[in-house]
């Protein structure tokens, strides 16, 4: 990982080596942290924070869901998201705020534990990879299942929940795949790692309801955009059966952006390329998240 000079903690810019904690921190004993994965991009007018207000409200919704009690203010967590940027000259980067329960208390229970801030940001490429992007990756269904006991546990980024997307892709990379898609218990489809889903069938783009999977930010803004090219978009529950038939496939995510599915496993989707309406959404996302296509300005958070 490409290191830059400052991490802002607890209100404070701290040099990236000094940026450590207790080994006794709570959340990291108990998967108890919550955190936001942003992303900033080179734009004619500076370095924008793509959909910044929407990032830093899930963060704290997510903070709400562990009950926490966030020392800072939303105000705050916004401001530190967009000087991480601009204290490290970044042009673009990847931010990744985190609240977390910290050091001073054992136990499940996080009774008058305390709760710490960070704001990292640093260069990080195409997630999976600049030729995933342009042509496509290779994916398997994973034999791990995508389960929440309540649907509003799938809509907060808890880090205790990526245990099951962390050997999900574990077992995709070792099987010779580059990424895995995760169904429920009921065989139901429902989303990626750390992406969500979407396929084309017969010109309308769907993808799985969220009873299971996260709201994504990015899967929120290709809907958008999609519904404003005139593309029907329909949120569905489907089984495998369906997605081996479809199309045309990708995944979304703030990490992942936008990035086509052209196998699942072993079998091509369609002929294997990236589709029409693929190639159509993921143009116009990287205008837009490069202030290239102002009609979405409202989304970029000027540094
Ligand atoms: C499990 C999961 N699903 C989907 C996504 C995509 O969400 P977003 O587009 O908001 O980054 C992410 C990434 O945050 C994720 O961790």
């Amino acid at each position: 990982m490409e290191e830059v000079e400052f991490i802002w903690m607890d209100g404070e810019f701290v040099k990236w080596k000094d940026a450590t904690t207790h080994i006794l921190t709570h959340s990291l004993h108990y998967g108890t942290a919550v955190f936001e994965g942003v992303r900033a991009y080179e734009t004619p007018k500076g370095p924008a924070i793509f959909r910044l207000k929407d990032h830093t409200k899930r963060l704290l919704k997510s903070a709400k869901i562990m009950q926490m009690e966030v020392p800072n203010t939303y105000d705050e967590i916004f401001e530190a998201c967009k000087q991480i940027v601009t204290k490290n000259n970044l042009k673009e980067c990847y931010i990744r705020p985190l609240i977390y329960y910290g050091y001073g208390k054992m136990g499940l229970d996080t009774v008058n534990a305390k709760v710490n801030v960070s704001v990292a940001a640093w260069p990080w490429g195409a997630y999976l990879g600049e030729e995933g992007i342009k042509n496509g990756i290779s994916v398997r269904m994973s034999s791990y299942k995508r389960h929440f006991v309540k649907e509003e546990l799938a809509h907060s980024k808890t880090t205790g929940h990526y245990t099951i997307s962390t050997i999900a892709k574990m077992e995709a990379l070792n099987t010779g795949y580059e990424e895995a898609i995760m169904e429920d218990l009921e065989g139901n489809i429902c989303e990626c790692t750390g992406e969500n889903l979407f396929i084309v069938k017969d010109s309308k783009l769907i993808t799985p309801t969220t009873k299971s999977a996260l709201v994504g930010i990015t899967r929120d803004s290709v809907m958008k955009i999609a519904k404003d090219e005139g593309i029907e978009v329909s949120e569905e529950t489907f089984d495998k059966e369906t997605l081996y038939a479809a199309d045309e496939a990708f995944m979304t995510g703030t990490a992942a952006e936008m990035t086509p599915i052209r196998k699942i496993d072993g079998k091509d989707i369609d002929d294997g390329k990236p589709g029409p309406i693929t190639k159509k959404l993921r143009e116009k996302y990287f205008d837009i998240i490069h202030g290239e296509d102002l009609k979405y300005e409202e989304w970029l958070d000027y540094c």
